[in-house]
Order: C-alpha cells, then sequence, then structure tokens
C-alpha cells in the first residue's frame, strides 16, 4: 500500500532538512508518494497567509505530514504562528516528544524516555483577560475530562505498545486542586484499566528534579500542556539537544512529525544544518504508517552515524547537510533489509 506523504519545508533551514529527510526515506525503498504544501513566511508572501486552508486539507487528506521550520518574524501586524494554529485547525491533541541516549560525549546514557504532551488545552487555552486598568491579568486554565483521557489513554496505550512497565503521571494536584485534580482523577481511572503497567503519580517540581537527577528511571510522562512544554524542553538536552530532537504531533485525522528546533535563519544556506532532527523525527513518521522495521533500519543509519563522528558542526563534525544526508543513506544501503 502506498502512504501519502505531505511535506511542509517552510523557511530558513526547513526546506534543507526536509530534502535531507526525502532522499533518506526514498533509500528506504518503500511506496511512498510525496506532496508538497506551504507554511510559514514564505506562504505567507505568496498566498497572504502563513497558514492556507488548502495545507490543512492537504495535510489531513495524507497519511502523515513531515514538517521542516518557520520563521515568525516578531513584529509584523497581522502575522501568526502557523505552528500552534495548525495545531488547534488539526485538533493534534498528543504530543510525543521521545528522548533516547544517543553514542556522543554530549548524551547521558540508559535514557530512553517518552513525555506525552496535552497539546490542546491547559494554560495554553488562550483565556486571558486585563482587569483593574491593565493591573492584574488573568489566564484560565481550562483542564477537560475528555482531553485528559484521550491523553493518557494515548500514553498508557504507546506504554503497551512499547513494552514498557511504567508511566508517571504528571501534576501538581496539591496546589492546583480543581483543574489538576480532574487530570489526576482521570489518570487514576485510565490506569485501573492497565494493571500491567505500574502508574507513578508524581508533583511536576519534583519531576524536573528528578528528571535531572536520575532521567533513567523514567519511561513515560503523561502531562498537561505547559508542564509538558517544560519538561520535554528539558528531557531533550540529556540527548544532545536541538540537533537531534524530534516530536510527533498526533490527532484523530492528522499526523505530523516535526523536529523540535526552529528556522535557524543564521545557518540557512551554510549547509550547516544538523538534519538529525528531521531524520528522527521520519523514523517516528514510519512507525505511525506502521514501517517499524524500516524505522529501526533508518534509527541505527542515523545512530552510527552520530557513533563514527558522520555529522555536522553543532555535533562535532565536519560534514555538511548534504554530506551527512549522504552518510546516513550509505548506512541504510549497506544493511541488508
Ligand atoms: P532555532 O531553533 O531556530 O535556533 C536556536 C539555535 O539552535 C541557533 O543557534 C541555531 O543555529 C541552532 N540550531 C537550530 N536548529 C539546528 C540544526 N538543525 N542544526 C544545527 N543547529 C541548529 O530557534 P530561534 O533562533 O529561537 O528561532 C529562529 C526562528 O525559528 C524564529 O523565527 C522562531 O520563531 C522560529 N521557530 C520555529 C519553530 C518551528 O517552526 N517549530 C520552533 C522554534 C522557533
Ligand atoms: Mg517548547
Amino acid at each position: 500500500m502506498t502512504h501519502r506523504i505531505c511535506l511542509l519545508p517552510g523557511d530558513g533551514i526547513g526546506p534543507e532538512v526536509i530534502q535531507s529527510a526525502r532522499d533518506v526515506l526514498e533509500a528506504l525503498a518503500l511506496p511512498l508518494q510525496w506532496e508538497y504544501a506551504g507554511i510559514g513566511f514564505g506562504a505567507y508572501e505568496r498566498f497572504g497567509t502563513p497558514l492556507p486552508d488548502s495545507t490543512l486539507e492537504q495535510i489531513r487528506a495524507a497519511d502523515a505530514a513531515l514538517f521542516g521550520a518557520v520563521t515568525t518574524p516578531p513584529n509584523l501586524p497581522g502575522y501568526f504562528s502557523p505552528v500552534v494554529k495548525m495545531r488547534q485547525r488539526l485538533d493534534l491533541f498528543a504530543n510525543l516528544r521521545p528522548t533516547i541516549s544517543l553514542p556522543h560525549p554530549s548524551s547521558r546514557p540508559n535514557i530512553d524516555l517518552l513525555i506525552v504532551r496535552e497539546n490542546t488545552e491547559g494554560l495554553y487555552s488562550g483565556i486571558e483577560r486585563l482587569e483593574e486598568n491593565g493591573n492584574r491579568a488573568i489566564t484560565e486554565r481550562v483542564i477537560t475530562r475528555h482531553a485528559s483521557e484521550r491523553i493518557i489513554r494515548k500514553a498508557f496505550a504507546l506504554a503497551a505498545q512499547s513494552g514498557r512497565e511504567r508511566v508517571h503521571l504528571v501534576h501538581k494536584a496539591n496546589v492546583l486542586r480543581q483543574s489538576c485534580g480532574l487530570f489526576r482523577q482521570v489518570g487514576l481511572e485510565v490506569a485501573a484499566q492497565y494493571p500491567q503497567i505500574e502508574m507513578v503519580e508524581m508533583l511536576v517540581d519534583t519531576c524536573a528534579m528528578e528528571l535531572v537527577r536520575a532521567p533513567e528511571q523514567f519511561q513515560v510522562i503523561v502531562t498537561t500542556n505547559l508542564f509538558g512544554d517544560i519538561l520535554s524542553d528539558e528531557a531533550c538536552m540529556f540527548t544532545g539537544g536541538l540537533g537531534v530532537a524530534a516530536s510527533a504531533n498526533l490527532g484523530e485525522d492528522a499526523a505530523v512529525f516535526e523536529p523540535v528546533h526552529g528556522s535557524a535563519p543564521n545557518l540557512a544556506g551554510t549547509g550547516k544544518a544538523n538534519p538529525a532532527a528531521t531524520l528522527f523525527a521520519s523514523a517516528l513518521l514510519l512507525e505511525h504508517l506502521g514501517e517499524a522495521e524500516s524505522a529501526a533500519r533508518l534509527r541505527n543509519a542515523i545512530t552510527t552515524c552520530i557513533a563514527q563522528g558522520l555529522v555536522t558542526p553543532d555535533f562535532g563534525g565536519e560534514l555538511t547537510t548534504g554530506a551527512m544526508t549522504e552518510a546516513v543513506i550509505a548506512k541504510i544501503q549497506r544493511e541488508i533489509p
């Protein structure tokens, strides 16, 4: 069965890392069909919006989408970040951020962690107001049973699928008694349906501390939007940071995979962009499409290149984006499928 993949290159180094991913995915000789859609500042200049409706339709129609990065100019009136809007419009409710040890000096050992972050509500619900002539600011934190249940179910289902034994339910229910209280309550209910998986509750501040102290104790963390945003950025630093951090955004009828980094305008056109983050995102995409074997081959190839120093300058190597791409392809082709 042919997989339809929608590529969203975006701005800055986005097109460079997406080209790398396409070249590497083609080397896996899978039945893939490509299409391109516009997003970001370049799309704004061409179509008058950074997120055309046609782009959303293409993502929905595809089996999966791979997104590079966009540049968001800070002071352009009427401009909005298409990333946040895309997640809302496609109801991409689950944000997945794996952190896995790499054979590299900047990586800590024995880490295999998946952070599952609620992506649609919490403190990022967008309900804010000013009172008292601007001297009192209020942001509402919305937590619903519906959104909590689907994200916690997703975390336990992923844990069960991947043979993990433990899920950390991270909250602050001792202080945020209503909103985190509801999230926690739903967590207890869902956990009861997975008796084979140990559920560990942890307060978010303790979790931030424990992550630094002993990250290898965590297998899956499920948490609300803002907490997950902060913890996942913290976690990606254990294995090398932005050059290798990848994420998945999953909804009921769309799936978008992306590197965590932005458009790095300072690197655009220099050949210094590390493609590894987008290649790891491509491995997540392959898993989502049911191509687990190819995903493992791809991951092995990237990891071998990292171990052998066949990497870009940010990771201590001397290769360009294109040369590292070729090195990954050479590793894939040397393996027996
Ligand atoms: P950034 O992630 O683009 O860059 C931060 C630092 O990491 C820079 O020093 C950059 O050179 C380096 N870097 C990033 N990706 C790299 C890669 N693949 N290889 C080697 N080095 C890499 O974040 P920054 O500078 O804060 O933002 C730049 C633009 O990107 C802004 O317009 C921002 O709005 C946008 N942005 C977009 C995101 C997205 O599309 N998902 C996420 C974050 C920022
Ligand atoms: Mg973040």
